[in-house]
């Protein structure tokens, strides 16, 4: 793999001063040594987010963000390491070649594909001109206007119009060089099968630019200004090499940002919902462009949030999609809720309704958790007061619940349906018993059935005291390269418990046979995850006593370990308690025989 130098790093690094960067994007004030804003990673009105000169890092006391120049606009910007240097290497100028197997995402782009987003760039700039300076463009104007669009908003979505019967756009990209081939192939012009002159695609539409991940504009939505029969509402450019409407979320580039203070993506049928709740305050929209949610829409979430809020419209097909999205949600680690709109309206219609400030509390702000989702949908169109419906009611709940609920949350939703349906608890939970035998002998195959995690893996730090045990642990390996070749070279090898330190402790096995000792700073920066960067980079900046080193790190391994070997205990309990309840008594026995096994070495450790 191919890298920036060393010393070009070093270079960029004592050329950028943090503090006048960070003021880019955050205002700062001094107090003392220190300057302090709000902090651009979580929503805060008091400044707990402050930037060091001495150090040049960054630490936020709110949320725990921190680093150092490289990481910050790896954050903020969201990019990989490389693409941040190139960006610190710009601003301070110092020339930085950005190796192409990870480069910046413009260099690394084909050629052709370069010169296709440029002719989007330039034809999304021609269709804002005629929506706001023409005569042409007038009605679409007003009915924006009418539709609650304002100047801030037609600009933040770079919204346009397009002539009617015309040829404009050919025209104008072919006296700005690009040929007929190219222009057909960006899916903005047609050349007619049978010779003849090409023509835009696009004509006497209100013009919606659609971005990458990264903003770049690589394809249109335009949107009829009055429904016609026998006309879509919506055209969408056609499949080109950089348009795939399955790997594309409208609006993603900014929500990307937005998700970082609200915590939350909310994902919408159509991008006009995304504008509409841009425009009720909610920046952190995103929608599919009239398919499926793919694989990579779901990975694409992933990358910028941990919990998703599905808001559909609220007529038959927007509840169908709601129950299609949120199965996709069920297994995965981004966790999903559903916000229901009532009364068969679309997120548009409410807001118009009722208002911004509603739609943000009262939908948006009260999602439903995906069973009590699955239970309204279940719901939807029965009659409680009629046995069959009621009977059908119990068996789709219980369905949905068996194999696949904490106990708390069993609790929860079979006293709600005991509510509803007038059936006792005790029958509604014998019967939910069944349900979930029948559905544990279905998944037999796997008889180390994931439990739910003991804890969320979201945002916060963790303060058990195994967690604590962990970050000591992990600031001693981080700062001390002997102590860490120690550990690894240990019978046992990786001592943490939980995936993230995990995880940052197999990266770091890589770190130190790459460089061989320790640089916290250097080892944050090769993190790809901003969650794991964080971690880390609190851990760095915990206090810790040189003395007792090695004491220390033995009690933490110790304490891990004996918390790994409880767990293990009360996941075979559980699986024993499962077994015992299909009669399968062998298999009981033989957990209770390496339960005994696991008790013993616990007292060992
Ligand atoms: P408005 O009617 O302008 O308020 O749009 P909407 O957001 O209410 O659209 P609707 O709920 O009808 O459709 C949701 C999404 O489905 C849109 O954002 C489009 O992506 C897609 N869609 C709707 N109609 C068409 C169409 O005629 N053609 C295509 N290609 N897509 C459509
Ligand atoms: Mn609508």
């Amino acid at each position: 793999m191919k890298r920036i130098p060393e010393e070009k790093i070093e270079a960029v690094r004592s050329a950028t001063d943090i503090v006048g960067l960070i003021g880019e994007y955050v205002q700062l004030t001094k107090r003392g040594r220190n300057w302090f804003g709000l902090c651009p990673f979580h929503d805060e009105n008091s400044p707990s987010f402050s930037v060091s000169a001495d150090k040049q890092m960054f630490h936020c006391f709110g949320c725990g963000a921190g680093g150092n120049a490289i990481t910050f606009v790896m954050d903020v910007e969201n990019v990989p390491f490389t693409e941040a240097v190139a960006k610190l290497g710009v601003r301070a100028g110092v020339e930085v070649e950005v190796p192409d197997t990870e480069g910046s995402a413009r260099e690394r782009m084909p050629e052709s594909h370069r010169r296709l987003i440029d002719a989007h760039t330039f034809a999304a700039e021609y269709y804002q001109h005629l929506l706001l300076n023409t005569v042409e463009g007038e009605e679409a104007l007003e009915y924006l206007r009418g539709r609650g669009f304002t100047d801030g908003a037609i600009e933040k979505f770079g919204v346009g119009y397009s002539l009617g019967n015309s040829d404009s756009l050919a025209r104008l990209l072919s006296r700005k060089g690009f040929s007929e081939e190219e222009m057909e192939e960006a899916g903005l012009v047609i050349r007619p099968e049978h010779g003849g002159s090409p023509f835009d695609r696009f004509r006497n539409r209100i013009m919606f630019p659609l971005h990458d991940a990264n903003g770049r504009t690589v394809a249109f939505s335009g949107r009829v200004i009055e429904k016609a029969e026998n006309e879509p509402k919506y055209l969408n450019s056609p499949e080109t090499p950089i348009f795939n409407k399955g790997e594309i979320l409208y609006n993603y580039h900014n929500a990307r940002l937005a998700a970082r203070k609200s915590g939350n993506v909310i994902l919408f049928e159509g991008f006009m919902d995304v504008i509409s709740a841009d425009l009720a305050g909610i920046q952190s929209g995103v929608a599919i462009m009239g398919t499926a949610l793919s694989d990579k829409h779901l990975s694409l979430l992933g990358r910028i949030t941990r919990s998703v809020v599905i808001c559909t419209d609220g007529d038959n097909a927007g509840w169908e999609a709601a129950r299609r999205f949120s199965r996709l949600f069920k297994t995965g680690r981004t966790e999903a809720t559903v916000a229901v709109i009532p009364d068969g309206m679309d997120p548009d219609d409410y807001i118009r309704k009722h208002g911004g400030e509603q739609f943000r509390e009262q939908v948006i702000g009260q999602p439903h958790t995906l069973l009590s989702f699955a239970m309204m949908y279940a719901r939807r169109g029965k009659n409680l007061n009629n046995e069959n419906d009621i009977l059908q009611y119990i068996h789709e709940v219980l369905e949905e619940l068996a194999g696949n609920t904490t106990p708390v949350e069993r609790d929860l939703y079979l006293n709600q349906l005991s509510r509803e349906t007038g059936v006792s608890a005790e029958a509604l939970t014998a019967q939910f018993r069944k349900a979930e035998a029948k559905n544990v002998r279905a998944e037999k195959p796997t008889p180390h059935k994931q439990e739910r995690p003991p804890e969320k893996p979201a945002g916060k730090t963790r303060n058990t005291p195994v967690s604590r045990a962990e970050r000591i642990l992990l600031s001693h390996i981080l700062r001390d390269g002997a102590v860490f070749a120690g550990i690894r070279d240990s019978e046992e090898g990786n001592p943490f418990f939980h995936d993230e330190y995990t995880a940052i402790y197999v990266n770091l096995a890589g770190f130190y046979e790459e460089f061989g000792e320790p640089d916290v700073h250097r080892f944050a920066e090769s993190l790809q995850d901003p969650e794991l960067r964080r971690i880390v980079m609190e851990t760095a900046m915990s206090e810790l006593s040189d003395e007792h080193v090695g004491e220390e790190v033995q009690d933490c391994i110790r304490h891990i370990r004996k918390y790994r070997i409880e767990m293990e205990i009360r996941e075979k309990m559980q699986q024993s308690r499962e077994a015992e309840k299909l009669h399968d008594h062998l298999r009981a026995l033989e957990l209770s025989k390496q339960i005994i096994e696991l008790k013993k070495s616990l007292s060992a450790v």
